[in-house]
């Protein structure tokens, strides 16, 4: 070529989540076995049951000819009213519909929060953290991604004291992530946590992107405390959706609530850039957008979220009671949405391997061996060969911490304590330790 057509950023676009998916499906057919999913947080893939009653309001929208017709950039002003008088009614920060803005799923509205960004200004996000938010930060950046630690010692918690070192001592460090309750770890981070992460931003004259995508998928011991409650002053950026609430990921619709643009000169004119960029979309989903106050607002959807939350919990303490058998292992019980990560404390080894019983299969995970740069990636790779179940490796999630993250949310008790149980009892042949009777 006669230009170098490459993205600065084009190698910091990673979504194993999906890429492993390649290798599962290879091993399936290989196998002649199905592979047991546990890789994306689909919770429709997995098998749960939309209610009728969500489907009925769908079904009377759709014979709306309004609902195939463009929405406005920002999105509809009925449901942007709706979701400004739900914020407001939580207290603290005070919206109007126009500081909501739709997207075309939150995956797109992480992408233009980073790429609307000037290059050198950086968001520090956590570690672990979701792909999609550090792959498109780095890329925006075409650096590596800044990240402060979540500690697996500490319940996932934040470590502050980073945190508050890198931003005081990195000044590209322009806004803070938080993802909470949090993918990959289902971590909840208290009030206090928040707010002192809120302060760091203040003291530093930074915004805070905070994706709250599982925001009403918590357990119901766990505090939680919605950005928008306790952001106080500091510019912020709340992201939601309905992929994982309602659950409707296909319908590809989540928004934007932004808090004190009108106070932040910069802010308000980067916030103007990315619904400027919007614009030149045209506009995002328009049915997911006119059902939504007609779902949320049902008087059966509060007792809906309440029969999911509890039977995620369910989930949640049925494997960390499996896991906890397993030596070598860090496991915190989740606390919201559905995911639990697992991390080995025990040093992985290259010689560490599972027995592999279909010959083919075998040849196939060995032919990937020699690509294979992470040992966690290995067991990943192993635990389906081995087992036809698909996880995926802790260490595509930004981080040093060997391990991997599952989901809760298999429909079918015995399947689930089948799959549960069949990587407890991988991890402890992987680790050479003796085998449950
Ligand atoms: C933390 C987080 N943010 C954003 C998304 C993207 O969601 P959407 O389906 O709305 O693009 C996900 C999806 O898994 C997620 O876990």
């Amino acid at each position: 070529m006669r230009r170098n057509i490459v993205h600065i950023g084009a190698g910091e676009l990673s979504y194993e989540i999906r890429q492993i998916a390649e290798v599962a499906g290879r091993i399936q057919k290989l196998s002649g076995e199905p592979i047991r999913w546990e890789n994306i947080g689909d919770p429709v893939q997995k098998g749960e049951r939309i209610p009728d009653w969500i489907k009925a309001i769908i079904a009377e929208a759709v014979q709306e000819d309004s609902t195939y017709a463009y929405s406005p950039t920002r999105g509809l002003l009925g449901t942007r009213e709706f979701l400004a008088e739900r914020c407001n009614r939580r207290g603290g920060a005070q919206i109007t519909p126009d500081d909501i803005i739709f997207f075309n799923g939150l995956g797109d509205a992480v992408n233009k929060v980073y790429y609307m960004l000037r290059r050198e200004a950086r968001v520090i996000g956590p570690s672990p953290a979701y792909p999609t938010h550090s792959s498109a930060e780095a890329a925006h950046a075409g650096y590596a991604p800044i990240t402060y630690r979540l500690d697996p010692a500490n319940n996932w918690m934040p470590d502050l004291d980073e945190l508050r070192n890198k931003v005081r001592y990195n000044d590209s460090i322009a806004g803070i992530l938080i993802i909470n309750p949090d993918n990959p770890t289902g971590a909840v981070f208290p009030r206090d946590v928040i707010l002192e992460m809120i302060a760091i931003a203040r003291e530093f004259d930074l915004f805070i992107v905070a994706d709250e995508i599982y925001m009403n998928m918590v357990f119901d011991e766990a505090e939680h405390a919605p950005i928008s409650q306790v952001i106080g002053d500091v510019p912020a950026i709340s992201l939601k959706g309905i992929s994982k609430e309602i659950p409707w990921p296909g319908a590809r619709c989540g928004w934007m609530e932004v808090y004190n643009q009108g106070s932040h000169r910069i802010f308000q004119t980067y916030i103007k850039s990315i619904l400027d960029a919007k614009m030149l979309e045209v506009c995002s989903t328009t049915l997911p957008q006119t059902v939504i106050p007609r779902i949320l607002g049902h008087e059966r959807y509060p007792a809906w979220q309440r029969s999911r939350n509890e039977f995620f919990q369910k989930r949640a303490r049925r494997a960390a009671e499996i896991f906890a058998q397993c030596p070598g292992v860090i496991v915190n019980p989740p606390s919201g949405a559905f995911y639990l990560s697992v991390v080995f404390t025990q040093d992985l080894k290259s010689e560490m391997r599972l027995e592999i019983a279909n010959p083919d299969v075998r040849e196939y995970v060995s032919s990937l061996r020699p690509n294979v740069t992470r040992d966690d990636q290995r067991f990943v790779y192993d635990l389906l060969g081995s087992r036809n179940i698909c996880v995926v490796p802790l260490s595509s999630f930004v981080t040093e911490l060997q391990g991997f993250r599952c989901t809760l949310l298999e429909r079918d008790d015995q399947r689930f304590d089948e799959i549960y149980l069949g990587i407890a009892d991988a991890i402890r042949e992987f680790l050479g330790a003796p085998a449950l009777a």
